[in-house]
């Protein structure tokens, strides 16, 4: 018969696949290795399995016990599916940047899930890791399997997916390219496939615009699961062990709109339904393609399934809320409203009195943001957190509610509704509407584009 004694036995193995369309006039082959093939649904199973296998050998999980980790859902899917398999309990913690589906597949698994916010610095206790840590060492039979910092996460895939290309591509690859997230995929097929081939194949890192990875200043973006996010109140930022940053070559950084839209490519153009990474990805083996030719051959990694993201990057509202889709050109947009520039920002710790100095003059709400001020950059949708007004703040004072040296947050309304720029105007006009609100925050490319308010929109739809 042939057949899997156990479904962990079918992990691995996945599909090489050539990209026939969304490589146009490209003469080097480039090939995506389908790790949403595996039986979880991602590439995390490999590391799921090892660091589960290492954990049973070395006496850290013992029959009943506990898995515990912190992961944005696709490590997740794994170590509960093996998990389930095998009796144990499993609690995770899940940043909220997660799409709805994971945490909800999750659950599917019978594990138990703790949604922690994003926007925290990497020493608060509400960060994930710290979360999973906590509930780790709080109960008994606990395992922290912790793929940022476990061995067995590159080892799964230096004994699995790097040998699995080489054999599949008869030696013939000549360039990796894959994400970082924990570091464990490109590091593991990475260090495999340079050591076999003496060193011929190029690795390189295919990282989000922002991420500090590639040298990035570390502010939020909006592709799931890979890069390097730094809070600007982080005091010490850590890299993950599992990454050995001298593997990666070079990098090809991508901007979100680059990935998402070539995720929604890659589905449209190649049948190939993959998530947000595995755009960037792809857009970065296009970018390495268009360098080479017919005698190199690429290797690209799609981590995981667009299923994952049918409410994200493979939903057009979605896209367009965030600015990331162009308007559909039949109805007013928007982009065809009267945008009123964003006056200046404050920051969450900046005074009542100089929020109100900022705010005293300016046409619209100020923005209070957690950025640091840097006018040569534009700023980030989830860098926004609340809103303030002269009048609001004044009102505040009046009623002995604010002293004029409190930090501002606290006082601040909270963040104003955002619309895309390339949404319709009549849809953006009945959401602000719903949400009773005077005035949003227009997004391009998930970054802070201008105001539009109530008006404006009224006589663009006309
Ligand atoms: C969708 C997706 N892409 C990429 C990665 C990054 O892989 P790694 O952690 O091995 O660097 C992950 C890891 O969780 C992932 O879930």
């Amino acid at each position: 018969m042939d057949v899997y004694a156990s479904l962990v036995d079918a992990v691995g193995g996945t599909p090489l696949v050539r990209l026939n369309r969304v490589t146009g006039a490209l003469t080097a082959p480039v090939y995506a290795k389908l790790e949403y093939v595996n039986p979880g649904g991602s590439v995390k199973d490999r590391a799921a399995v090892a660091m589960i296998d290492a954990a049973e050998e070395a006496g850290l999980l013992r029959p009943g016990g506990t898995v515990v980790e912190g992961t944005s859902g696709n490590t997740g899917a794994g170590l509960a599916m093996v998990a389930a398999q095998r009796g144990y309990r499993c609690v995770f913690a899940i940043p909220d940047k997660s799409s709805a589906e994971k945490i909800a597949l999750l659950r599917a698994y019978g594990a138990e899930v703790v949604v922690c916010p994003s926007g925290v610095p990497r020493e608060h206790p509400d960060h994930v890791h710290e979360t999973a840590a906590r509930i780790a060492a709080e109960t008994p039979g606990a395992w922290h399997a912790d793929q940022y910092d476990n061995p067995a996460n590159p080892l799964a895939h230096y004994r699995s997916t790097g040998p699995e290309i080489w054999r599949q591509t008869a030696g013939r690859v000549t360039h990796l390219v894959a994400g970082v997230g924990t570091g464990g995929t490109i590091t593991g097929t990475g260090e495999y496939l340079k050591e076999v081939s003496g060193g011929r194949v190029t690795v390189v890192g295919a990282d989000p615009e922002a991420s500090v990875y590639s040298g990035g200043d570390g502010r939020p973006y909006f592709v799931e699961s890979i890069g390097h996010f730094v809070h600007p109140e982080t005091v010490e930022d850590l890299w993950p062990s599992s990454y050995h940053p001298p593997v990666v070559d070079r990098f090809e950084t991508i901007p979100d709109r680059e990935s998402l839209l070539t995720a929604r490519r890659l589905a449209r153009e190649e049948g190939l339904l993959a998530g947000g990474s595995a755009g960037t990805a792809v857009a970065a083996a296009l970018r390495v393609a268009a360098g080479l030719g017919p005698d190199d051959l690429v290797v690209v990694l799609l981590p995981d399934s667009g299923r994952n993201y049918l409410s994200k990057v493979h939903d057009d509202d979605w896209l367009r809320r965030w600015g990331f889709l162009d308007a559909d050109g039949a109805l007013p947009s928007v982009g065809d409203a009267r945008i009123a520039a964003v006056g200046p920002h404050v920051r969450p710790t900046d005074t009542v009195e100089r929020a109100l100095a900022t705010a005293h003059g300016a046409a619209g709400p100020v923005l209070v943001t957690t950025v640091a001020l840097r006018p040569d950059r534009p700023v980030m949708a989830p860098e926004v957190i609340g809103a303030v007004s002269a009048e609001r703040l004044r009102a505040a004072i009046a009623s002995g509610t604010a002293r004029g040296d409190d930090p501002v947050a606290p006082h601040a309304a909270p963040a104003l509704p955002v619309v895309g720029r390339g949404e319709s105007a009549a849809a953006a006009l009945a959401a602000l509407e719903e949400q009773a609100a005077e005035a949003a925050v227009v997004l391009l490319d998930g970054t802070v584009h201008g105001l539009v308010g109530r008006s404006a929109l009224r006589t663009a739809v006309g």
